[in-house]
């Protein structure tokens, strides 16, 4: 696993976008494996400035979102699938119905599920996903427990990202208890991660995932046995290392 330590969250949202830019000049169709949350924003709005400046085309690009919350409705602007036109969709030129952000809206769940994991493997899977990483160590709503789980799935969300999520909202009770999200074994099929972890508040979560052995309870640290998985952290997040 390759770990660089930048300066702030400018800095790393500058060389994230690079990422990006790369796979899509390699690739113009590439699948892009999307994340919401504070962090990925700085990343989000180079991209929007490079493709403002003529740089990118995201006219043959596809997307597939980590998650969305069940209950809530897309055009909410807690629902993650509003958050990514708002941040970054609506601001490039990428075609809607390349745009994939989990729908959990069916009588059966578990067939929503199955439609999301059947729709990346039939736009051959994911080339460069992107993470943020959770206080408890999460990485896309895979909660710290006792196994690692594979595809996509329904997860009850723990206290401790409900509250971390509660900024988003009026009021705690407001916070969706459920998400649909994809599993380890989804993220772990990407061919090349990027995770992004800034502030202090991260760095014990950091450490955990670096420096501590592979275990579920501890879900990043799963990204130790991925062959192409890069950790960009600024000075806060590296603070414990
Ligand atoms: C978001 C996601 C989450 C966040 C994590 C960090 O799609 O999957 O795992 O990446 O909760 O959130 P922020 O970036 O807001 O600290």
């Amino acid at each position: 696993m390759e770990i660089r330590i930048y300066k702030d969250d400018v800095q790393i949202g500058k060389e994230a976008a690079l990422l990006f830019a790369s796979q899509i000049l390699k690739k113009r169709d590439c699948v892009l494996g999307m994340a919401t949350g504070s962090t990925p924003l700085p990343t989000y709005q180079e991209l929007v400035r490079l493709h403002e400046s003529g740089m990118l085309d995201f006219s043959e690009v596809r997307t597939f979102n980590l998650d969305e919350y069940v209950g809530i409705d897309r055009a909410r602007e807690q629902s993650y699938y509003r958050f990514m036109f708002d941040n970054l969709f609506s601001k490039i030129n990428i075609k809607p119905e390349n745009v994939h952000v989990p729908h959990p809206v069916s009588a059966n769940l578990s067939d929503d599920c199955a439609a999301y994991d059947a729709a990346i493997a039939e736009a051959g899977g994911i080339d460069l996903q992107i993470l943020g990483i959770g206080h408890n160590g999460h990485i896309a709503f895979n909660e710290p427990s006792g196994v690692f789980s594979s595809g996509t799935h329904i997860v009850e969300l723990t206290q401790s990202t409900i509250e971390a999520n509660q900024r988003f909202f009026e009021r705690i009770e407001d916070v969706p208890k459920k998400a649909m999200s994809m599993g380890i074994g989804s993220i772990m099929k990407a061919r090349e991660i990027l995770l992004i972890a800034t502030g202090k508040q991260k760095a014990q979560a950091v450490k955990a995932m670096l420096r501590d052995a592979v275990s579920p309870a501890c879900p990043a640290s799963v990204l130790q046995f991925h062959h192409a998985a890069t950790v960009f952290l600024d000075e806060g997040a590296a603070s414990l290392l």
